[in-house]
This record gives C-alpha cells, sequence and structure tokens, in this order.
C-alpha cells in the first residue's frame, strides 16, 4: 500500500508541526519527516498551537535534552485538550531508550504515534495505522544490516544542506548513549551521495556538510572517506564541510585531500572530550593527549590557518582537579578556533553512569566557568588577527542578535555580521573585517 498517498486522502490540507533537538544528523532526519509530511498533503507551519498533527525529534545526549522534550510534551498535552483531532507523535535518540517508552506507555497518553531514529521510512504507515485504526502505534524496530533509505529532504535552506554518509556508532564512548540508541555504523552507498550532492549543486546549493557520528569510519574506515572527500570535491559544489572527525580514526590521507581541494573548507571539528590521558582512557576514545597533538600538528603544517575546533566534557566521573588542569593546558596548547564544553551528564546504561565521582557539582561547575575563561580569551585573540582582513562569507541571513546586519559563515566557520539586504542571502561575498569580539567578527562587505 502507498501510505502517503493513503493518509494524503486523510489529512490533505492540515497543519504539521515538528520540533527537532539534538545534532545535524537529527536535523537532517527532521528535513526527512517534513519531506513526508509534505508529500502526505500537511502545511508545515511553526506554531505548535494550531496544528493538527505535532512532532518532537528528540535527543537524548544530555538529561537537558530529555527534560526539553518533557516540558515540550506537557505542553502538548494541553493542545490536544483544547483541540482534540491533535495528533501527537514522537521520534528521535530519545525513543531509542527503553525508560523512555515505558513512561511513554504509562503516563504520556496522548502521545499517538513513536517511531525510531533507525526507521523514520515506517513513519507513514505508522500515521496510516493510527488515523485509521484510532489506536496509539509505536514501531521502532530496525534491521541494522540494512544500509539506510534513501529519502528526500526538506531543506531548511536552500544555499546549505546536510548529507548524511553514515549512521550509527561502534566507539562506545563510555559517557555516550549514541551507540544504543542509533546502533551500529552503517555507511550509505557511495553514488546515492555523490547523486545527492550533484542535485543540490544544480539547484543552486553552495554549502554541503557530510554527516556521521565519525565520519572517518565511512565505508568501512581506510581511506574509504578520504577517496569519497574526493569525489565530493569533484562534483564542484562551492563548499564542502564534514563533522564528525574521531582522533583515532582521522587519517592523514583526509588532511591530504582537505589540503589540496579549493572547495573542501580548512576547518576541523576534532573532539578532544579531555586532555589527560587517563581520563581519555576511561572514557574509552582510545588516543591519547600526545596522539592528539601530533594530529594537530600534522593537520596545521598541511594546512597553515586551519581553523580547529573541539567538544570537551567537563566533570567526568573520576575526573580529579589536577586532571582538569591537564585540559586547560591542552585549550592553551592547542589554541582551538572555539569550543563545545559539556558538563557531564549521566546517560543510562552507560559504563560511566556507575564510576564514582570524585568532585562536587560546585567543583565541576567552578572548572567549566575556568574553561569557559580561558577559551573566551584564546578565542577573542584568535578573532583579533582577523582586523582588516577581507575573507568569503556565505551570508545566510539577517543576524540573529542584531537585526540591522546580515549574518553569515567564514570558510573557517566563524559568525560574521555585516549591513547589507536581504538579496544577499545564499551568496558568497568578500567582507572586510572592521572590528572584532569573542564570538563573531564585524564587517563590511566589499564587493557582490
Ligand atoms: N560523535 C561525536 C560527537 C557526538 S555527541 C564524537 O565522537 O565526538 C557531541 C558531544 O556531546 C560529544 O563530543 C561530547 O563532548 C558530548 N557528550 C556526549 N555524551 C555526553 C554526556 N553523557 N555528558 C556530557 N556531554 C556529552
Ligand atoms: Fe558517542 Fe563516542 Fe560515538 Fe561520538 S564516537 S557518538 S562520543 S560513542
Ligand atoms: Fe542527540 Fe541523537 Fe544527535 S542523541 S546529539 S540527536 S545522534
Amino acid at each position: 500500500m502507498n501510505y502517503i498517498e493513503e493518509v494524503r486522502k486523510l489529512v490533505a490540507g492540515k497543519k504539521a508541526y515538528v520540533r527537532t533537538y539534538g545534532c545535524q544528523l537529527n536535523e537532517n532526519d527532521g528535513e526527512k519527516i517534513i519531506a513526508m509530511l509534505k508529500a502526505m498533503g500537511y502545511l508545515i507551519t511553526d506554531n505548535a498551537e494550531e496544528a493538527d498533527f505535532a512532532l518532537l525529534n528528540t535527543c537524548a545526549i544530555r538529561e537537558n535534552a530529555e527534560k526539553k522534550t518533557y516540558g515540550a510534551i506537557g505542553v502538548f498535552k494541553h493542545y490536544k485538550e483544547l483541540n482534540p483531532g491533535l495528533v501527537v507523535a514522537m521520534s528521535g535518540c530519545m525513543t531509542g531508550e527503553e525508560h523512555v517508552i515505558e513512561s511513554l506507555r504509562k503516563t504520556y497518553r496522548h502521545v499517538d504515534v513513536v517511531f525510531g531514529a533507525n526507521n523514520i521510512e515506517a513513519f507513514p504507515r505508522l500515521l496510516f495505522l493510527h488515523l485509521t485504526e484510532a489506536r496509539r502505534v509505536f514501531d521502532t524496530e530496525y534491521d541494522d544490516s540494512v544500509p539506510p533509505a534513501n529519502l528526500p529532504t526538506a531543506r531548511a535552506f536552500p544555499f546549505k544542506s546536510g548529507v548524511p554518509v553514515m549512521y550509527g556508532c561502534n566507539n562506545f564512548c563510555t559517557y555516550c548513549i549514541v551507540p544504543y540508541v542509533r546502533g551500529r555504523e552503517r555507511s550509505r552507498d557511495e553514488a546515492d551521495i555523490i547523486n545527492e550532492i550533484k542535485a543540490l549543486r544544480d539547484d543552486g546549493c553552495k554549502e554541503v556538510m557530510l554527516l556521521g557520528q565519525n565520519v572517518n569510519s565511512f565505508g568501512g574506515g581506510g581511506d574509504a572517506f578520504a577517496n569519497l572527500l574526493k569525489k565530493v570535491s569533484d562534483t564542484g559544489i562551492e563548499r564542502i564541510r564534514f563533522m564528525t572527525s574521531h582522533p583515532k580514526d582521522l587519517s592523514p590521507a583526509v588532511l591530504e585531500v582537505m589540503a589540496e581541494r579549493e572547495n573542501i573548507c580548512k576547518c576541523l571539528h576534532l573532539p578532544v572530550q579531555s586532555g589527560n590521558n587517563r581520563v581519555l582512557e576511561s572514557m574509552n576514545r582510545r588516543y591519547t593527549r600526545e596522539k592528539y597533538l601530533s594530529i594537530v600538528k600534522l593537520a596545521r603544517e598541511k594546512m597553515p590557518g586551519l581553523s580547529i575546533t573541539t567538544d570537551i566534557i567537563v566533570g567526568f566521573p573520576g575526573e580529579t582537579n589536577e586532571e582538569f588542569v591537564d585540559t586547560l593546558s591542552l585549550l592553551e596548547e592547542v589554541r582551538f578556533d572555539a569550543i563545545f564544553s559539556f558538563i557531564y551528564s549521566p546517560r543510562r546504561g552507560t559504563p560511566a553512569e556507575k564510576m564514582p565521582d570524585v568532585l562536587s557539582v560546585e567543583e565541576k561547575k567552578a572548572n567549566f566557568e575556568k574553561l569557559l575563561e580561558v577559551q573566551n580569551r584564546i578565542s577573542g585573540e584568535i578573532n583579533e588577527t582577523y582586523l582588516g582582513k577581507t575573507v568569503s562569507v556565505l551570508c545566510e541571513g539577517v543576524s540573529k542578535t542584531d537585526a540591522g546586519n546580515m549574518s553569515g559563515r567564514t570558510e573557517g566557520g566563524k559568525i560574521v555580521n555585516f549591513p547589507g539586504s536581504q538579496d544577499m542571502i545564499g551568496k558568497i561575498l568578500e567582507v572586510k573585517i572592521t572590528e572584532t569580539k569573542t564570538w563573531n567578527l564585524q564587517g563590511e562587505a566589499v564587493c557582490r
């Protein structure tokens, strides 16, 4: 049965609301779900209150992410009281957790349809069953030996797009929920990826971000990702980014291709998590501080001016103040362009959940503040070096913080704000930097 057509007969012209939490991969899933909703005849709204269908595409990475979801589920209950015809659905990584499914079944009885991050293609069928049989439908089953489906995407932006290259993760870092909720690594077919990127290019898209929890293990690892990057570069699309690279798998061949190819952004997101070897081992990261530093050195030799960003976890169980100081000194040694830092959040069923803490919550918070202080200084100092320089910026829209400015990103991923107009959106412009701040740059477009 063509479920999309069948649902269309029931819902055409109704309104659907989708809220996605979490990483770019989940955003991409959200765009695929929106494409299905549109195909089913729904009009997409960003006002949940007027919706006939409301979906939470969830993230489970930290407790905060889950709290936000439970908050939204509560709000949807209220909307359903006002509009009993509202269909409430949930997808994404939280649906991969048993305890979440249990509380949805028992406590959150107004959630009608549940599907998983790994079986989004089942959504039209499940929605059809709910609409025709008036029952709650839960299905998060998937077969991880089957390659991921090639689903169409309703792009959130015409000028940039995420392109998944692999799904799942086999690494089992001891703090992380992803391998449990996203399953084992599965790569997409190389030809499918390239065809998708060619179609994006032909449609005027300027930038693609190749996505995966560990893109370096695309196609089983080795040089497969480096070879993929070459082929993506050959499509001639203007800007190519990728994330995330795992330091244990990032091969010199990838750095080589990055250095060689002009349309691959000189920008590397390389999560380090900690600067201390005992902590890294306890996290099961399978590299040392020294190995990490040697990759950074090699990358910078090949690409002077390369922008490097990272993820840091503060307060991993067992981390002492002395061990934390090693993370601070790593920041000084590497001088990252930016960091994404998180206070450790215990995840149910992961090995780290059972590891004893030595620091109190207050001590962890104090360390977190210290980390930000050090990084803010470094980011500010790096940004200062841009003063007076002219950089290429892909204009993404009106600045979120200053409606008088347009905003975009440099090849290195830095946010640049500049006076301009709506017709600049989606264009790559040359911008001269006139002022630098800790988190962004201010400039003036020099030519169109
Ligand atoms: N696959 C990527 C990142 C996945 S999640 C990688 O391997 O690096 C993004 C970031 O969230 C991680 O890099 C880590 O810094 C953070 N993170 C993951 N689990 C966490 C937890 N339980 N508590 C706090 N931060 C966590
Ligand atoms: Fe999580 Fe580690 Fe996999 Fe990244 S590599 S998704 S941090 S288990
Ligand atoms: Fe969150 Fe799942 Fe991504 S847990 S960070 S949405 S893979």
